[in-house]
């Protein structure tokens, strides 16, 4: 037996013992926890005068009596949300409101925690997977779960009215290309346009506001990627899944207490020229790595795809530029705007509306020109639809050829109308 084993059996022996004293439903947060935790102590001190005749490190001590008061307790008052399945999103502002994404719709829930003390002690305990705490000093952290999950906490000072605390649910089925054809958020012969340009290696960003489903694109995108190809994905918090994929995922890292260590986008972007890649995809772009990014896009044609926040396409360019223009000294605007240019192919929006649907809402080509100025051509945008007095938006073609096609060499997914 290694010594894993040998924790994870002691864990379990302690975890018994004290389970067979504790009905789980009779016990509230504070006062009952230290009860608990005294009696774990306890019946893991025994355990170990067994098994290993008292050797055992303090810091696996410590361990193991947090992973059972973790097992016991769960995360309170969100607990149950946390594991209704139904649930997508669940976001509490501080102690005494919880709101939940169901299915797409935002609502209120009656969940309420006692006080910001009790929201504070769940919020560690959220946190404790990861080695990772908010304090005064980190005051809002992102981190994911050991099930997925993405987890963003911000606490005072920079939010006064009490903790924030938003947690993403890992989805067990992540929502593939016919989910968002059966969800109207794009049609079938769109989906297929799109293939098309994912074989044929096109640089794509795809833009949208908050949580409107950028990185579900992103991923369905990848989905489309040949299984040849070596695929570098490089996220500050894991989020993309591509089974099946000649995949190499990277993933930034914190500083540590010292403030040393620090593992950027921009870092891994670089690392990642040297790893042979096929492809290399970002989750998102916000800042100082855009212009590696726009120069790795611009190595070869990869075929990179990233995410980012705009409202549309123009306002994705102007935001790489003013990104890019940050991160760099000594690089003119002119060259920046050159490296955009030649970099991005394709701009696919999506937009969240008000009644929870997501959808593309246009598809855009970058043009290469020479001009100082952009020159976007939609390929895909929203017509008004007029239904008996209802008025619809409904994505439509455009009519226009993108100029890219002509280099395509695959074109097996490509629609009739764009061939020629
Ligand atoms: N077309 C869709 N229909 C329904 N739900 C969707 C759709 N696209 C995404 N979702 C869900 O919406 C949530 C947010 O999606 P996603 O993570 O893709 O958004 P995002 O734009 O990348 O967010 P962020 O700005 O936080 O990076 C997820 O729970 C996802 O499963
Ligand atoms: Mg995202």
């Amino acid at each position: 037996m290694d010594k894993l084993e040998k924790i994870q059996q002691i864990k379990e022996d302690v975890r018994n013992k004290v389970m067979a004293r504790v009905k789980k439903t009779s016990l509230n947060y504070e006062a009952d926890e230290s009860q608990v935790r005294r009696q774990i102590e306890a019946a893991l001190e025994t355990v170990v005068q067994q098994k290993m005749e008292g050797h055992i490190e303090d810091a696996v001590r410590r361990f193991i009596v947090e992973e059972i008061i973790n097992g016991i307790f769960g995360l309170g008052p969100i607990d149950r949300l946390v594991n209704d399945p139904g649930v997508w999103e669940i976001m509490v502002n501080g102690p005494k409101e919880v709101y939940v994404e169901r299915e797409g719709k935002l609502q209120k829930t009656d969940v309420v925690f006692e006080d910001e003390g009790q929201l504070h002690f769940y919020i560690e305990r959220i946190l404790s997977p990861s080695g990772r705490r908010v304090t005064e000093f980190e005051p809002y952290i992102d981190a994911r779960l050991p099930d997925g999950s993405r987890l963003n906490v911000v606490r005072a000072p920079i939010a006064p009215s009490g903790p924030v605390l938003t947690i993403r649910k890992a989805r067990h089925k992540v929502l593939e290309m016919q989910d968002l054809i059966n969800k109207r958020s794009i049609d079938e012969k769109t989906a297929h346009f799109l293939k098309a340009c994912v074989r044929n290696h096109l640089n794509i960003a795809i833009v949208g506001g908050p949580g409107a489903g950028k990185t579900t694109i992103l991923n369905i995108l990848a989905s489309f990627i040949p299984d040849v190809e070596r695929v570098i994905t490089i996220e500050d918090t894991l989020e993309l899944r591509m089974e099946n994929k000649h995949r190499v995922a990277l993933e930034t890292r914190p500083s540590n207490i010292e403030g040393k260590g620090e593992i950027t986008i921009r870092d891994l972007v670089r690392n990642a020229l040297h790893m042979r890649p096929d492809r290399i995809i970002i989750g998102e772009v916000r800042g100082g790595e855009t212009l590696d990014m726009l120069q790795c896009m611009n190595i070869g044609r990869v075929g990179s795809m990233t995410t980012m926040h705009a409202n549309s396409a123009l306002d994705a360019l102007l935001r790489l530029e003013t990104m890019a223009m940050m991160g760099s000294v000594n690089v003119s605007p002119e060259l920046i705007k050159r490296q955009i240019v030649s970099a991005i192919d394709l701009i696919i929006v999506v937009d969240r509306l008000l009644d929870g649907t997501r959808r593309v809402i246009s598809i855009t080509e970058v043009l290469k020109n020479n001009a100082m100025e952009y020159e976007l051509k939609d390929i895909y945008a929203l017509a008004r639809k007029d239904e008996g007095g209802a008025v619809t938006f409904e994505l439509k073609g455009t009519g226009y050829i993108p100029a890219f096609i002509e280099k395509f060499r695959e074109v097996e997914h490509l629609p009739a109308e764009f061939r020629r």
